[in-house]
């Protein structure tokens, strides 16, 4: 498989803290007896970078997210993170993880759940509060602080999940859908914390199904399908095209398919779609449906999202 864009420096298995890239992976593989899980993943991220990570249920996202943290052992293929090899304790403490499913002992108080954060990172005792005090206010639970678990709503643990991910002030932060459970404002938050990460300097690894959040806050994107990535790169290169609905009536077959020289032609009697056309091209496509005879009633040019193309490419590999 192509190795994802972006080649930065190279990492030696003895590795440098700075300088070399945030994750690097050379055909990461991970198979479940007979299912492939990841199928051969070669990938560079840099530092400061917001990387997305999508694809279908079961497509291999935390699979991947396990590999690299060294959670699970691949079945072939190698890793870098910050420069040295997966599964460094170096390493570890410059990470924080916000896993897909989790659940604190409800009896503990959110300041307890970091607490003994701290304490297994092992961040020094003397910065215990500040970096508590700091990560509270920052997913906004700072007046939650002494409230139980247990008594949280499902969203108020999630923040509290992005609380412990972002102790210790990590160079590299794995999130496995973030704000599944997040209002509006809180999937507001998270991209504003994220993109504060970033800013500092933080590498930030996004698994998320909420493809217009991804399309706000990533700077590169992999779309990921049965292990395999079908497509990468910055939201530019991914969404080339504009689609434009038409509504007109008074065009035969003859004239339809002339039509489709304009672009990938979707024909539902009066109303026609044209994918990838772009958008400086939408008064030559009405000059010739008025020439062809037709009478139009409507013309909406939409700028693909992330989401028409996911949509596309999972189709494509359906398809083929
Ligand atoms: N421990 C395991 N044992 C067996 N199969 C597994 C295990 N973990 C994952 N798999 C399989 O590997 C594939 C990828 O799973 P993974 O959890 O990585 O998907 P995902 O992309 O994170 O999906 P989702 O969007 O549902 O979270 C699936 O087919 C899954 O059943
Ligand atoms: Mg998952």
């Amino acid at each position: 498989m192509a190795e994802l864009a972006q080649t930065t420096t190279a990492a030696t298995p003895e590795g440098v803290a700075a300088g070399s890239p945030a994750i690097r992976t050379v055909e990461l593989s991970k198979r479940f007896g007979k299912t492939v899980a990841l199928a051969g993943l070669s990938m560079t991220v840099p530092r400061g970078e917001v990387f997305g990570f999508l694809g279908p249920n079961g497509a291999g996202k935390t699979t991947s997210v396990k590999l690299l943290l060294g959670l699970i052992a691949p079945s072939s293929g190698e890793g870098w993170l910050l420069g040295r090899p997966i599964g460094d304790l170096r390493t570890r403490r410059k990470i924080g993880y916000l896993p897909e499913l989790f659940r604190y002992q409800g009896w503990l108080s959110a300041r307890e759940v970091l607490t003994l954060h701290c304490e297994l990172a092992p961040l020094p005792r003397s910065s215990w509060k500040d970096e508590i005090t700091s990560a509270l206010e920052t997913v906004g639970l700072a007046d939650r602080a002494g409230d139980r678990v247990g008594t949280f709503s499902k969203g108020m643990q999630q923040r509290l999940g992005l609380a412990v991910a972002l102790l210790g002030e990590p160079e590299l932060v794995f999130l496995d859908e973030p704000t599944s459970a997040l209002d509006p404002v809180g999937r507001h938050d998270v991209r504003e914390i994220i993109r504060g990460l970033a800013s500092r300097g933080t590498a930030v690894f996004l698994n998320s199904h909420l493809l217009s959040e991804v399309e706000q806050v990533c700077d590169r994107v992999a779309v990921v399908d049965h292990g395999r990535v079908i497509a990468s790169g910055t939201m530019d290169q991914l969404l080339s095209g504009t689609t434009v609905k038409v509504r007109a009536t008074g065009l035969d077959r003859e004239g339809k398919a002339k039509m489709a020289a304009f672009g990938q032609l979707d024909d539902e009697g009066d109303q026609l779609t044209f994918t990838n056309l772009k958008a400086e091209r939408v008064p030559d496509l009405v000059a010739a449906i008025i020439a062809l005879g037709g009478r139009i009633y409507e013309v909406a040019p939409r700028q693909q999202t992330l989401e028409d193309r996911f949509l596309q490419l999972i189709q494509d590999e359906e398809d083929k």
